[in-house]
């Protein structure tokens, strides 16, 4: 998965544009704040070669929101964020950053975001501080602004007895918190991170989320963010889109991607086709229609109350069901229902 981005952000020249190159400011008065901070029309991206990894999306994130895309490995995550983030050219559609089209205004497009790419892009011979003080001139963020923005960046990332080291030498999840430090330093009105917390350890990966629900709490910046992991998506984002396949096949709030998937869900294995059984159930009104199987495993949305009569309703229908379990209900079971198919597994 690491080299995957690397490919998609560096693919042939005459398909990319260099997202390194130096940037201006975008004026205020530019895409100004009556603009959706994304609006994405019909986006679509077929790779040469032939793989449609985006087929035609459309979705608006407004200013200050924190916006998740979440799907598995391939869904087309990546491509749409380097579309946004103009390393990627579109297809076909279009897509807004404050009001400024990526394919026809990139630098304005991309002086108005910065985006933490899912592999690290920190000059690893640099030392931290010399990679944000880069970053910030190449953004063309004056010294005098920049100088006290890193000192309060390290002091929020926790990064000030870190920053005057050569980035080689940092750990993974000191990386990727100077990573995002390094995103932020030129005051972004857009923030895309790409798995942000991919290969952390669960104290960093817990220690990020912070700092991201953090940087969210402090005010206008819009937030895009890319996951597999459900939990992030819950507990960071207003608004998800699930992605399969290159396509929205979802988009809302967590909680009302939830709603209408009961309060617990019971789980269980049966022997022999789980699509059979569960059709058996549906026929007989034991499952309701936002049950599901996956191979012999039925994934039932009920109410708490009505799990007892539902197994003895199982039992009737002369079903033998194992590894019977409940639980509350997740944005996982929302994906499955949707796609049939489990988050991180291949599209
Ligand atoms: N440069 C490329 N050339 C051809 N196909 C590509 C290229 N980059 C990505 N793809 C394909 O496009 C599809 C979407 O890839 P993308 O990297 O956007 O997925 P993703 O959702 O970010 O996945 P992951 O969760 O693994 O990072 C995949 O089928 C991938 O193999
Ligand atoms: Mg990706």
């Amino acid at each position: 998965m690491t080299s995957r981005h690397r490919s998609t952000a560096t693919a042939a020249a005459a398909d990319t544009h260099d997202y390194g190159a130096r940037g201006q400011r975008a004026p205020i008065s530019g895409g100004g704040a009556q603009h959706p901070a994304v609006a994405v029309s019909q986006l679509r991206k077929t790779y040469p070669g032939g793989v449609e990894a985006v087929r035609g999306i459309d979705f608006e994130v407004a200013a200050g929101e924190v916006f998740g895309l979440l799907g598995p490995n391939g869904a087309g995550k990546s491509t749409t964020i380097g579309m946004l983030t103009t390393t990627i050219v579109p297809t076909s559609g279009t897509a807004r950053l404050v009001g400024y089209d990526v394919a026809r205004e990139p630098l304005l497009a991309r002086s108005a975001s910065s985006v933490v790419f899912q592999d690290a892009v920190v000059d690893r011979g640099l030392s931290g501080r010399a990679n944000l003080e880069l970053h910030a001139r190449m953004w063309g963020v004056p010294a005098s602004r920049a100088v006290p923005r890193i000192a309060e960046l390290s002091d929020v990332l926790g990064l000030s007895d870190l920053i005057e080291r050569r980035v080689g030498s940092l750990s993974g999840g000191e990386r990727r918190r100077l990573e995002i430090a390094r995103a932020l330093v030129s005051e972004p009105r857009v923030l895309f991170l790409d798995e942000p917390t991919v290969g952390l350890d669960p104290r960093i990966r817990h220690e990020l989320l912070d700092v991201i629900a953090g940087v969210r709490g402090r005010g206008e910046m819009t937030i895009l963010l890319t996951t597999h992991y459900l939990d992030e998506a819950q507990r960071l984002c207003d608004r998800v889109a699930i992605i399969h396949l290159g396509e929205i096949v979802a988009l809302d709030t967590p909680a009302a991607l939830l709603a209408g998937m009961g309060n617990v869900i019971l789980e269980l294995r049966v022997d022999g086709d789980g699509q059979l059984a569960l059709d058996l159930l549906k026929a007989r009104g034991v499952a309701g229609s936002l049950a599901f199987a996956i191979g012999s495993t039925l994934t039932l949305p009920l109410e708490q109350a009505a799990v007892g009569e539902t197994l003895t309703a199982i039992d009737d229908a002369g079903l033998r069901a194992g590894a019977v379990s409940t639980r509350p209900p997740s944005l996982d079971d929302v994906y499955l229902r949707l796609t049939g198919a489990p988050l991180g597994a291949p599209s």
